[in-house]
């Protein structure tokens, strides 16, 4: 408990010293998205506006073949983050229409795209006839958008190294972590700074062994959070390179490359 509080207090400094990165980066804006500001802009001064959000493409063409959008004539769109936001009204109320794509698969099912799949029944068999009607979980793609081309989705699992932040990552390595937050509240061991291992983000609390496990071999995955990869998508989607930098806490002695490690990935 008291390792997870020091190293919740040694996250919550890293997280500003990543913000102040971000703040860095973004001098950096590219003059095409100045223009989308600008029109932002421009495009507030007259809303409010109903926001109206859709998933897939063929919700999409169902809402364009009925007709009912009118496209704002000065400003029918502002592509942002990838995504294409429609600016016009639907029975003249005013409206922000825009394609979100699909992350998490929706339904829950397990499908033929999987990448990979770990069956429950493998870890957890039950007395009796050993059937466990837990089925399976399945990883796949997530919809990746990007600055490339607004609203073209493409499938993404592993988000690409930017080798000049990685080389940056690599030199952080073997700094010196405090133990201790103060002469009563110590880590069990040394905290130590490790790079080049592959970070992964779930939608459930992995306090699991098999799970880990699993994450480990299939993927080489070392360490599993709960928010890194929307911060990835949301700052490679807007063009910005960025380094997550992970305070690992969660976890006791019982696997330790789960424990103690500040993970860095990019
Ligand atoms: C949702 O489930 C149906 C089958 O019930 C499947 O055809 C469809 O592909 C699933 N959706 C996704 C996004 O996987
Ligand atoms: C050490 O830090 C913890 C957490 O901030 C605090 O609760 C505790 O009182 C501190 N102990 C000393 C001796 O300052």
């Amino acid at each position: 408990m008291a390792a997870r509080k020091t190293a919740q207090c040694f996250t919550m400094l890293l997280l500003v010293w990543i913000f102040l990165q971000v703040i860095l980066v973004s001098a950096a804006v590219s003059s095409k998205k100045r223009v989308s500001w600008i029109k932002i802009k421009e495009i507030n001064k007259v809303g409010l506006y109903i926001g109206l959000v859709t998933v897939y493409t063929t919700e999409e063409n169902a809402f364009f073949a009925t007709g009912a959008f009118m496209p704002n004539p000065k400003y029918p769109f502002v592509d942002l983050s990838g995504r294409r936001f429609r600016v016009g009204t639907i029975y003249e109320k005013k409206v922000i229409y825009v394609r979100c794509g699909i992350g998490l698969n929706p339904n829950g099912t397990v499908s033929s795209s999987d990448v990979a799949e770990i069956k429950i029944g493998s870890y957890n068999v039950p007395q009796g006839d050993g059937l466990n009607m837990l089925g399976k979980i399945g990883y796949s793609n997530e919809q990746f958008f990007s600055v490339k081309e607004a609203n073209a989705a493409e499938p993404l699992f592993w988000a690409e190294v930017n080798q000049h932040w990685l080389h940056l990552a690599a030199s952080l390595e073997g700094m010196e972590l405090d133990k201790c937050v103060n002469s009563s509240l110590c880590l069990t061991q040394k905290p130590m700074l490790v790079f080049g291992l592959k970070g992964s983000t779930a939608n459930i609390f992995l306090d699991n062994a098999a799970s880990r496990d699993f994450l480990f071999k299939t993927f080489e995955a070392s360490t599993a959070d709960m928010e890194s990869s929307a911060v990835v998508m949301t700052c490679l989607s807007n063009g910005f390179p960025l380094l997550v930098i992970q305070g690992m806490s969660d976890l006791d002695q019982e696997i330790i490359r789960f424990i103690h490690l500040v993970h860095l990935l990019l």
